[in-house]
């Protein structure tokens, strides 16, 4: 019996963790199970590098996050963090662009290091250039130990919109119309969002250590079953999580609403002994 546990933890520590989809019942149970995780990371690795997101799904977790920070000692001190994406063109300055939403909803509010941030400059004159130094930065932090992804409702992951190169790099994009339409919120029309981004390649976040996926609500319940149980194809790039060897996708039960392991998934992580089960991390 302690043999079989031993052998199952080297399973896990091996990094043959593959996909694991984890519905749990709204979204803040989910966000907040997300923070666990990633508290946990920092615990056991207080110079982890993070992977960073930005839209309405990590609020949750960059919430509790602030929380654990303010009420729980986490401390980010020697984390290094580097965002996924950024609109080409925008002033940082400009309460939408991805820098400005970071650090009004998360880098702000923690003790990391005044270096330790890296966002897309998409403002950069050398974009192409700007690109290939992202990359290297990121080399020279030692890759990204987790990365914290959404999805769009075409399936984008980070910026690479559907068609994107399985194997791409941190470059520029032109965003679908989907993803343009779903982003107008923000912007308060369509023709505002800027057309162009700069973002990590699918290729770059494939290296990281650890991916976690958070979806949520029914308007992505579509791109996440495509993502879970759909082909891996470039026409949903987040599909590519599949071949992740270490890919955690946190749902609530209405993004998980058109899985059809739905009640699998759930058996799957309600079985789980207390040792596996991330609440302990
Ligand atoms: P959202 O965006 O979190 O605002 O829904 C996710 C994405 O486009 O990747």
């Amino acid at each position: 019996m302690r043999a079989g546990v031993v052998a199952c933890k080297k399973l896990l520590n091996a990094e043959r963790l593959l996909m694991e989809v984890i519905i749990k019942k709204d979204r803040d149970s989910a966000s907040k199970l997300a923070a666990t995780i990633i508290a946990g990371l920092i615990n056991k690795n207080p110079a982890a590098v993070l992977g960073l997101a930005t839209g309405s799904t990590p609020l949750g977790l960059y919430n509790e996050l602030v929380r654990m920070h303010r009420e729980a000692g986490l401390s980010f001190k020697h984390v290094k963090t580097f965002n996924l994406d950024e609109y080409i063109g925008l002033d940082p300055a400009n309460p939408c662009s991805f820098f400005n939403e970071m650090h009004r909803n998360l880098l702000q509010k923690i003790d990391l290091a005044a270096d330790a941030s890296h966002i897309p400059n998409g403002r950069a004159e050398d974009i192409v250039a700007s690109c290939e130094a992202y990359e290297a930065a990121i080399r020279r932090a030692g890759g990204i130990d987790l990365q914290v992804l959404g999805i769009g409702h075409d399936g984008h992951l980070a910026f690479n919109e559907p068609g994107s190169s399985l194997s791409s790099r941190t470059r520029i994009k032109t965003l679908s119309r989907v993803t343009i339409k779903a982003n107008a919120r923000f912007f308060g029309s369509e023709e505002q969002v800027p057309k162009h981004v700069m973002t990590m390649g699918l290729g770059t976040i494939m290296e990281a250590k650890q991916c976690l996926m958070l979806a949520f609500g029914a308007e992505k319940a579509d791109a996440v079953a495509a993502t879970v149980e759909g082909p891996v194809s470039a026409s949903c790039p987040a599909s590519l999580l599949q071949f992740h060897p270490r890919a955690i996708i946190i749902l609530d039960e209405a993004a998980a609403g058109k899985l059809l392991r739905h009640d699998y998934y759930i058996d799957v992580y309600e079985g789980k002994p207390a040792w596996q089960r991330y609440e302990q991390a």
